[in-house]
């Protein structure tokens, strides 16, 4: 029943939304607002917010008014809701006009003639008439079953569809009404808005037929386009609709992954191959309404976009639009599909197995395919570039509505931009920027590859362990990615779960971990070194042990055999340093003690000296090589530095 759009108006201003819900929720004032506990997801925080006219949840992303609110506290349907609260307002509902029974009518008519019209193309797809189209249906690799399961038709046109309806009593004008006949104009009478082409019905949340799509069948006949859809009609709209949803949204509960893709055949082709959770837009660009029915079935749908240019816009634009209505419960995740291939293609070539493993298992976390789309929208190096991709990233955290996820994105989109930029810089002698072939690439991967030099650099870390067991506790993430051979490997393993257990047995754990970084009398050197003999690793230990730096001498304070561990970290793991800074200012910020400082303090001296070229420690003989640009200057650099380490190594 449609009600007058005043008479709602009214019935909102007088329905105090604080009063109205302040009866079932605990509501506090919050500035000119009031918040409390969600009542339409559990939680002990409260984070839904009651304004004068609506409310929202930044958890659960509930959402609405007055009205709406009665609907899904109480489960009414929207005019029992009403009823109420007009009731309680003071208010008469007005009784329902002749208008809006004549469109409550005429939507109901619709949905039976485009039944009706759903079964004539589906019959006339088995006529002679139809067998262009069934072998086009064949060609495309459609089975008999999937034909029948997505009730594909033929329209011939030529009168056919309106000469089919009239034997069902249906007219012109209620097919006119149902977007299956132009209306006439221009002197041109009524005509099919359909004409020999294969017909895809298209089902609202039910499955009952809103609208079809129309393919042509010849693809050389390049001046009828290649789809045709519906017209928006009082049963059909665009921005609310997704073909395949009733399916698509029974397969996802039952454990389907949603797959938002791009057509018809995408979604068709899909299914056959055993994704029966694809769904697509019709002919329009992914909106806000097409992310809430989404979200209604599933909280991290899959969209997949064509890997060229065309599909990281679409994908930028859709992550855009998502990210003001994302929350902790609800997000997106993105697919990128080979390039000039979409997901029909790509199962043709590959098949399901091909699919999954070059579309599906490459997907991204939303905030992962942000930074990489929009990185590639700021290409260059001069710092003006950068700043702008800095803000562009800013500007994008900025736009997500729930605010505690905001302030996650934001800080993990810096990290991850520092860790980018944060390299080293040209070689001294080349303005920075500006030198040819030094641009700034893409973030490397996490675990580089192995470079000569890094197990010398890992057995020295490893030495200065061994003579300071304790440290382990501060460093163990860090020492995590090192480049051993396996016997080493074997050692580092086995001096951690030395630490741990002694650590567990001393009960000291219970202060945490760094508080009692000096105070573990357990953790003795000897008693390692007794340990590791014992379980058969002496000689990797004496191999090990041969290259202990300097600074790691036995007696030495531990914070400063720490602070000298995390500078030769620094340097001997180049490729870690960033990630390392950034976990190090994250863990200071949080928790900032000596032992965090200590570490960050002596990350950044390396940054700092690595970057400013440090010329004092540079060998002559290796200084001049920096025509490869500032990657291979650098990494020379660096070998010297563990050369340097290892030539100051005593015996212990
Ligand atoms: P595409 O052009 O990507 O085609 O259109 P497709 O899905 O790969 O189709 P096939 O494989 O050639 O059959 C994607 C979607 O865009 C809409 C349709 O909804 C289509 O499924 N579209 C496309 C139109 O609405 N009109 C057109 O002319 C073309
Ligand atoms: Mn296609």
């Amino acid at each position: 029943m449609a009600l007058p759009p005043g008479f709602l108006e009214e019935l909102r201003t007088k329905t105090p939304l604080p009063a109205l819900i302040g009866r079932r929720v605990r509501l506090t004032r919050s500035g000119r607002q009031w918040k409390g506990c969600c009542p339409f997801h559990g939680e002990k925080t409260p984070s839904f917010y009651v304004y004068d006219d609506h409310y929202h949840c930044f958890g659960c992303g509930a959402h609405g008014d007055a009205i709406s609110y009665v609907m899904q506290a109480e489960g009414q349907s929207f005019i029992e809701a009403v009823r109420g609260l007009a009731a309680e307002a003071g208010l008469a509902v007005p009784e329902e006009g002749p208008d809006q029974a004549v469109a409550a009518r005429a939507a109901r008519d619709s949905l039976a003639v485009l039944e009706h019209a759903a079964e004539s193309f589906q019959r006339r797809l088995r006529l002679p008439e139809g067998a262009a189209a069934r072998a086009y249906l064949g060609r495309r690799g459609l089975t008999e079953a999937t034909i029948r399961r997505f009730r594909l038709g033929f329209a011939p046109g030529r009168g056919a569809l309106a000469a089919d309806l009239a034997r069902d009593g249906i007219t012109p004008e209620q097919m006119i009404a149902a977007g299956l006949l132009r209306p006439a104009e221009d002197g041109q009478p009524a005509r099919e808005f359909f004409t020999g082409r294969v017909m895809f019905p298209i089902g609202d949340r039910q499955g009952r037929v809103i609208s079809f799509g129309g393919r042509r069948l010849d693809d050389s006949q390049t001046s009828a386009p290649k789809y045709l859809n519906g017209p928006e009609t009082a049963v059909f709209s665009k921005r609310r609709t997704l073909y395949n949803r009733d399916r698509a949204a029974a397969a996802i509960r039952a454990g389907a992954e949603a797959l938002v893709v791009e057509g018809y055949m995408d979604v068709i082709a899909l299914d056959q191959a055993g994704f029966p959770g694809a769904l697509a837009p019709l002919g329009t660009a992914l909106g806000a309404e097409h992310l809430e029915i989404l979200w209604h079935a599933t909280p991290l749908p899959l969209l997949c976009f064509d890997g060229d240019e065309a599909g990281a816009r679409a994908a930028l634009r859709a992550i855009m639009l998502a990210l003001p209505l994302i929350t902790p419960e609800r997000s997106l995740e993105i697919v990128p599909l080979p390039p000039g291939e979409d997901p029909d293609t790509l199962l043709g070539r590959a098949g399901a197995g091909g699919f999954r493993a070059e579309a599906l298992a490459r997907r991204q976390p939303l905030i992962a395919a942000l930074y990489a789309l929009l990185r590639a929208q700021f290409p260059g190096a001069t710092p003006e570039r950068r700043s702008a991709f800095f803000d562009a990233l800013m500007a994008a955290a900025e736009s997500i509505g729930h605010r505690t996820l905001a302030g996650e994105y934001r800080r993990a989109l810096r990290d991850r931009f520092y860790e980018e930029f944060r390299r080293p810089l040209a070689p001294r002698g080349k303005p920075i920027g500006m030198s040819r072939g030094a641009s700034f690439r893409a973030v490397p991967p996490l675990r580089a590859a192995p470079r000569p030099g890094d197990q010398l650099r890992g057995r020295v870390l490893l030495a200065v362990l061994l003579h300071h067991p304790a440290l382990a506790l501060e460093v163990e993430e860090a020492l995590g990615g090192f480049a051993l051979p396996a016997p080493l490997i074997r050692l580092r393993d086995a001096v951690l779960a030395w630490v741990h257990a002694k650590v567990a047995k001393s009960g000291a754990e219970s202060g945490g971990r760094g508080a009692g970084l000096n105070s573990h009398p357990a953790l003795d050197s000897p008693a390692l070194f007794d340990h590791l003999a014992e379980i058969g690793l002496g000689e990797q230990v004496a191999e090990v042990r041969a290259c202990a730096p300097a600074f790691a001498a036995p007696g030495a304070p531990l914070a400063e055999v720490a602070e000298g561990w995390w500078h030769f970290f620094g340097f001997s793991h180049r490729e870690r340093l960033g990630e390392e800074l950034a976990a190090a200012q994250r863990d200071f910020a949080a928790n900032p003690d000596p032992r965090t400082e200590r570490r960050l303090v002596a990350l950044r001296e390396a940054q700092n000296s690595l970057a400013a070229g440090d010329p004092g420690e540079t060998r002559p003989d290796q200084g001049g090589k920096g025509d490869g640009g500032a990657e291979d200057g650098g990494a020379e650099k660096h070998g010297a530095r563990a050369g340097d380490a290892a030539a100051g190594m005593v015996e212990i």
